[in-house]
């Protein structure tokens, strides 16, 4: 055990610090799931009780040909889970990115139905009672509110979200079912979700909760949208969540998305801090962190989650999103697994 002053209490774990406030979770790479990274081995269970997998529950690993599903990797996260007390937040049943290459390939609206009802009632059927909640529909929208051209739109029309929602309640009567989505803190794209929730609600489906991605940066956090946001889906009636948080501290030359689609070309004048992040730079981050769980901490009666987009700094998609091979210090951690001081700032607004 660690020697400490008298005077010097041990800094909390971020579960224990926020444990009456709401769930503190993190997304899961494959190595970790499998318990082969040893550092995230201790680590996640110290500090997380819930999980969210990055990938491997993604319609592209889990259900890879019509009648071919691959459950092994899921299966092993819903036992980790278990063993370490950490709710499983599943994600996710019906996106259009990451889908196996047959479904890309669907041309009309029977097989398409087809396939959204095969897959929502065969994966969240199969995990019903294991995981803790389904992410049933990601990212249906367009950033000006109106709903994404994605196959399942272009086949389906407007209504398979409704549809999906009906599926997922049918097949999984346990889990709490949400939307997801990136910037629907923003405005027009928030008044999307809005009337998607509410069209969902008054066909008489359940959706208990709305995950906002949390795909920020460290320099322009929306705070005023975020507060709007957690106030105005909080009065539909169902749980706000922070799915996907990740505080990016690199310049994005292009539009301000998280659609895993967008690319753009590396050159070393956006990739500024591969020796390390500067002292300013880590104290503008931890500044973030900490308003932004200020802010949450004004709003823990309506917060039920809150899930970082990784484990550590080396693990985060933002090292290659949108630019390949940038050097990214979006979480609390670092790549050695040290807590930084974001985390420190994060522990503070606790009150623990
Ligand atoms: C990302 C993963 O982190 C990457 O490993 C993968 O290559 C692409 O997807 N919104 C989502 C997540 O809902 O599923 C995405 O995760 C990040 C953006």
């Amino acid at each position: 055990m660690a020697w400490m002053a008298a005077n010097m209490s041990p800094t909390p774990s971020l579960k224990e610090a926020f444990k009456n406030d709401f769930a503190i979770g993190t997304a899961l790479n494959t190595q970790q799931i499998l318990e082969k990274d040893s550092a995230a081995a201790i680590l996640v269970p110290q500090q997380f009780n819930a999980a969210t997998p990055e990938n491997i529950m993604k319609a592209e690993v889990i259900h890879p040909g019509w009648d071919q599903y691959n459950f092994e990797l899921a299966d092993k996260l819903v036992a980790y889970g278990k063993k370490n007390q950490l709710q499983i937040n599943a994600h996710t049943l019906i996106w259009h990115s990451q889908l196996p290459a047959f479904a890309r390939r669907l041309k009309n609206a029977d097989s398409l139905r087809m396939y959204l009802t095969n897959h929502i009632t065969t994966v969240a059927g199969r995990y019903d009672g294991k995981v803790y909640s389904w992410d049933v529909v990601n990212e249906a929208l367009n950033e000006d509110g109106s709903m994404r051209k994605s196959i399942f739109l272009q086949y389906l029309g407007n209504d398979f979200v409704v549809e999906a929602f009906r599926l997922a309640q049918k097949a999984a009567p346990h889990t709490k079912l949400y939307y997801n989505d990136y910037n629907i803190e923003q405005p027009q794209k928030r008044a999307g979700a809005i009337a998607l929730i509410k069209k969902i609600q008054a066909a008489g489906v359940r959706i208990d909760g709305v995950g906002i991605q949390g795909h920020w940066r460290s320099y322009d956090l929306p705070l005023e949208n975020i507060e709007k946001s957690i106030q105005e889906f909080a009065a539909l009636g169902i749980e706000v969540m922070f799915t996907e948080l990740d505080l990016s501290v690199l310049q994005n030359p292009g539009p301000v998305t998280a659609d895993v689609g967008q690319t753009t070309a590396y050159n070393d004048r956006i990739n500024p801090y591969t020796g390390g992040l500067p002292d300013s730079m880590q104290t503008q981050l931890a500044g973030a962190y900490e308003n932004l769980f200020r802010l949450f901490m004004k709003y823990k009666e309506s917060i039920s989650r809150v899930t970082f987009w990784g484990v550590n700094d080396g693990q985060s998609w933002l090292n290659n999103f949108p630019v390949r091979g940038r050097t990214n210090y979006p979480l609390l951690f670092d790549r050695q697994y040290q807590p930084k001081p974001a985390f420190y700032a994060v522990i503070k607004t606790s009150g623990q």
